[in-house]
This record gives C-alpha cells, structure tokens and sequence, in this order.
C-alpha cells in the first residue's frame, strides 16, 4: 500500500540507517510516500516547487529489493509530478541501480555534479 507520510519521524530510524548522517529537512515543498506490508518497507521523497520537480531519495529495504517496489513508488510521484515542466535528481555515479531505474522511467543524465556526496562526483539527471 502506498501512502504519503504525515510525520517524518517515522522514517527517520530508516533514513539514518541507510543514508549515513542523514538529516529530517524541513523543506516545505517536500512530499514523502511509504510503501508499506505490516512495515514501512520503502520510501521516496520528492519536492515539487512550482513548475519544478526534484527527487529527493528513494530507498526500499534491502530484504525488498528487485522485486518492483521502488517501481511503483516512482510512478505515484511522476503521477504526482505530471504538471511539473522538468524533473531533475542528483545521483552518485557509482549507484548503478539507481541510475537504472530513473534511466527506466526517462531520466536522463544531463551534466556532472563534481564531489556532489561526500567528496562523491553525482550526475544530475532531468526528465
Ligand atoms: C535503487 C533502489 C531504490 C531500487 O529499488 P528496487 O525496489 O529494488 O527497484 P525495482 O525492483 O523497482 O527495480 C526497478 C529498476 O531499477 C533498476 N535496478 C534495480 N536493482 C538493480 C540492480 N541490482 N542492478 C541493476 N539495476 C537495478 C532496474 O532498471 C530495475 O528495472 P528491471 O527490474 O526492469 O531491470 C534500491 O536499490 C535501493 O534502495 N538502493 C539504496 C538506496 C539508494 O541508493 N537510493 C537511490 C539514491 S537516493
């Protein structure tokens, strides 16, 4: 089941545990959906400034992966996204899977963000 979250505490024990050093923003345009099976077993956050969408992260539990759920989370916030003139995402280079999935749903790598994560070089990707 797919929901958006009221309360960001509680993914913030997930967001800390897979995103080192993660911090709850408090960006005032951000949207974050769950999916869920008795748990919360994935998450994307996404911000839609006027025009102007971004996607924050997506993640889903490494027990989970493979199986479409990141997929599905997608699509809701495309679909939720769908009067956003540009889309665009920060990724790290090394993050294939990642990469291959915005690649699947029409991302497309459109310059480098040099040391973007941690001293990591990232590709901006725009749909
Ligand atoms: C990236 C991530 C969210 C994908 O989640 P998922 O639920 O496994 O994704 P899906 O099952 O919906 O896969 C969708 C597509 O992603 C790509 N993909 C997913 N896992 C992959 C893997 N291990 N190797 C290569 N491509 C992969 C494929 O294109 C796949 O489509 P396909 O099944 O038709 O080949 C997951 O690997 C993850 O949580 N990674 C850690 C967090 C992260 O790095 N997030 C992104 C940056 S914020």
């Amino acid at each position: 089941m797919v929901t958006e979250v009221t309360n960001l505490k509680d993914i913030e024990p997930i967001l800390q545990k897979y995103f080192k050093g993660y911090i709850l923003s408090n960006d005032p345009f951000e949207k974050v959906l769950i999916y869920t099976k008795e748990k919360i077993i994935a998450v994307i956050s996404y911000s839609i400034i006027y025009e102007r969408g971004e996607i924050n992260y997506i993640i889903t539990l490494p027990n989970y992966r493979k199986k479409g759920i990141a997929s599905k989370l997608l699509e809701y916030a495309l679909n939720d996204m769908k009067n956003c003139e540009n889309i665009s995402l920060e990724v790290s280079k090394d993050n294939k899977e990642a990469i291959n999935l915005y690649s699947k749903y029409g991302f497309k790598i459109k310059t480098d963000r040099k040391k973007y994560y941690d001293g990591k070089d990232a590709y901006l990707m725009v749909r």
